[in-house]
């Protein structure tokens, strides 16, 4: 890499966020990354790279003052190369359950706020000529459909939607965006299901086994890089072949 490049990711503290900041970090860029807590992991990860690892918290679901927050954290003579829309939250009931309240706050943390971030990163790449790349994370669950994840896949696609749509608006000014559509990984989102869903789950996959954290973050690190020049407006799977 010429020059070091700064990423904003979301939800870095644990779970496919923390693996992504690891990956990011070994690979030589400075990583701002925001969510609300600061395990011991994240902190291990901040003292071995305290010049490149700068942790920010702050409460997604606070869409009102997202806009603010951000600008007294990055001003716009630093230049943002690329954002990691990670964090996210998983209501998962079956649609006859649906309760607003719950609804509303997933949109806020996996929709409106990473909105709002994308826009603030567009202006910053904008006012300093950056041909940024920006990579929401998505889930294979937009794709296949599983019993109890309606909702929260509507949030995914949303996103996939909004991934496509702001690629085609800003690729003129080099600007590239992608979803990556990542399939089921061991961490504390997927904790809450049995042994039995699991093993539904992992069945349908080709490969017979969860997603590789380190395989998604690989991606994201291509995504993000100058290799993937001629990649924006995609959906890219890494799933292990979900069917
Ligand atoms: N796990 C899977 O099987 C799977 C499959 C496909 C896609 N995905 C997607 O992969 C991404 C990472 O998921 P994961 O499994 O790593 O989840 P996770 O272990 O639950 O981690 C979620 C991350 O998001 C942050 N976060 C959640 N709510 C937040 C809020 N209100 N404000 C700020 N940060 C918040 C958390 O940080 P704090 O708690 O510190 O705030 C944490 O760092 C998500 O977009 C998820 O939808 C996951």
């Amino acid at each position: 890499m010429d020059i070091v490049k700064n990423i904003i990711l979301t939800g870095g503290s644990k779970g496919l966020g923390l693996e992504i900041a690891t990956y990011l970090l070994n690979s030589g860029y400075r990583l701002h990354v925001i969510n609300r807590s600061m395990p011991k992991e994240l902190e291990q990860l901040q003292k071995k790279h305290s010049d490149k690892l700068f942790v920010h918290l702050f409460d997604l679901e606070n869409a009102a003052e997202l806009l603010g927050f951000l600008k007294t954290k990055f001003p716009a003579s630093e230049p943002i190369h690329g954002f990691v829309n990670n964090a996210a939250l998983a209501y998962d009931d079956i649609v006859t359950n649906l309760n607003l309240e719950s609804l509303e706050k997933m949109y806020r943390v996996n929709v409106f706020t990473p909105m709002i971030l994308t826009k603030f990163v567009l202006r910053n790449m904008l006012y300093n000529k950056i041909s940024g790349s920006i990579i929401h994370i998505s889930s294979i669950s937009v794709h296949t459909g599983y019993k109890g994840l309606s909702m929260y896949a509507s949030t995914k696609g949303a996103l996939e939607a909004f991934s496509k749509n702001t690629a085609r608006e800003w690729g003129q000014r080099g600007i590239r965006s992608n979803a990556l559509v990542a399939g089921f990984m061991e961490t504390e989102m997927s904790g809450t299901l049995s042994d039995d869903q699991r093993n539904r789950i992992f069945n349908r996959t080709s490969l017979k086994k969860p997603t590789s954290k380190e395989s998604v973050a690989a991606m994201v690190e291509f995504l993000l890089n100058e290799k993937a020049a001629s990649v924006t407006g995609q959906n890219i799977f890494v799933d292990n072949g979900t069917i």
